[in-house]
């Protein structure tokens, strides 16, 4: 009897004490997360931040399968994916020439870069232009669970950027954009400009479809359209959206558990206000037509994107929004003297700054170094294994 009553009180004193750690665990857990307060460190280039958040228990991915979409803010996230291959010594798929593309108008193959030197190293990063085929872009970065992400923009703006950039006018008799919707009036011209496509069928109507892969001739087949959609949301992990873009590289990093430090961006190539053309409504809904399934695949992404914003808690979006500009404003403060965007004036300094100089390459700079790096990995690889084969001579 008294043993029983015994037991009943060691019972409640253990359950008060569970209940008191796992308070004082959640208010441990509480004030981590609350120190929103990130220090970059610019000891090293090649450094990693330091490790002080709880958050960092989960293990960064390594490997990036990154569509580079025409004009969709596209070069600012290249930029961080073959900086963060750089810094980690992992390794890109990249084309041996001075070139951006690993093919297009062609579908993305391991074939076209087979002849690179660095080839017998295997994949971790891919984020140069392609034409986009899912598993052949999967084979390439072999196992190790990849991570799959794109960035996609509203359409109608797209296009207009894509106008002015590569001189649509020059291949339509010079005309502006509005007045080529104009054109599109007439069912006779919209007829021609159904497949129509410039330099090398690289370039042209529903460009986010075209680089995702998808068939020219299956454009104004809304079945087939659709069903690609539902496809592309199976392959990627993640969508981002060229107007959300600090949610875009908060969620990011969360995918990838990687820190702000590596998803840093400064402006190196936005385009001023000033060029931008105002069409009219009816113009406006000729073009959204017009680009019909480029349309579909945006709203697709744009609602499953709004999604995972909610999800993910307005709150904590402010907050590490916060954490985000801070990471990038002590960059700026450090690396720019506090400017805004980086000029060709600016470049200069900034690269020779301690820990700035990655930040300050961008396109074909970066490409290049990220490409002598690997070069000289596969060598070392290369004279290594030459090593293994030398027999053993005992003098
Ligand atoms: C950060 O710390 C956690 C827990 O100590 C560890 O598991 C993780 O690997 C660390 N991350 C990095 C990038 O060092
Ligand atoms: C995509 O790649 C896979 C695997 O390499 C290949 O079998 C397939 O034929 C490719 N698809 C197209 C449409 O080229
Ligand atoms: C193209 O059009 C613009 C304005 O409409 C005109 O100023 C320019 O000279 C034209 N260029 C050619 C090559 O015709």
């Amino acid at each position: 009897m008294n043993s029983k009553r015994n037991y009943f009180i060691l019972l409640i004193i253990g359950v008060f004490f569970s209940a008191y750690a796992v308070f004082c665990l959640n208010l441990y857990n509480k004030r981590q997360n609350e120190d929103t307060h990130i220090i970059v460190d610019f000891s090293s280039e090649k450094q990693r931040p330091v490790n002080t958040s709880l958050e960092s228990t989960c293990k960064p991915r390594r490997k990036v399968g990154f569509l580079k979409m025409h004009k969709c803010a596209s070069s600012t996230l290249q930029n961080i994916f073959l900086r963060y291959a750089y810094i980690n010594d992992l390794n890109a798929i990249l084309p041996l020439k001075r070139w951006n593309y690993v093919g297009s108008p062609e579908l993305f193959s391991l074939k076209l870069v087979e002849e690179t030197p660095w080839h017998n190293l295997g994949y971790d990063i891919m984020a140069v232009h392609t034409r986009w085929n899912h598993s052949a872009v999967k084979e390439a970065l072999g196992g190790g669970d990849p991570a799959f992400v794109t960035m996609i923009r509203e359409p109608t703006q797209l296009f207009e950027s894509l106008y002015g950039y590569f001189k649509f006018y020059k291949f339509l008799g010079n005309i502006t954009l509005p007045e080529f919707l104009d054109k599109l009036e007439d069912t006779k011209f919209k007829r021609k400009m159904k497949y129509w496509r410039i330099q090398n069928n690289r370039y042209g109507r529903n460009q986010m479809l075209f680089d995702l892969g998808f068939p020219v001739k299956d454009f104004d087949n809304e079945i087939k359209v659709k069903q690609f959609v539902e496809e592309t949301a199976i392959n990627f992990d993640f969508v981002m959206i060229t107007e959300k873009m600090e949610e875009s590289i908060v969620l990011l990093k969360h995918l990838l558990c990687w820190e702000y430090k590596d998803l840093v961006f400064l402006k190196l190539n936005a385009r001023h206000d000033s060029t931008k053309i105002k069409l009219s409504a009816r113009q406006e809904k000729l073009l959204k037509n017009w680009l019909k399934a480029d349309s579909l695949l945006y709203s697709k992404f744009r609602k499953i994107f709004d999604e995972k914003v909610e999800k993910f808690g307005y709150e904590k979006m402010e907050e590490e929004k916060r954490k985000l500009s801070s990471t990038i404003d002590q960059i700026v403060q450090r690396c720019l003297s506090g400017e805004k965007s980086l000029t060709n004036l600016l470049i200069k300094k900034v690269r020779q700054t301690p820990g700035c100089r990655l930040y300050a390459l961008a396109g074909f700079d970066l490409l290049d170094v990220l490409k002598a790096a690997q070069w000289k990995r596969s060598d070392m690889a290369v004279l290594h294994s030459l090593d293994m084969l030398r027999p053993e001579v005992k003098i």
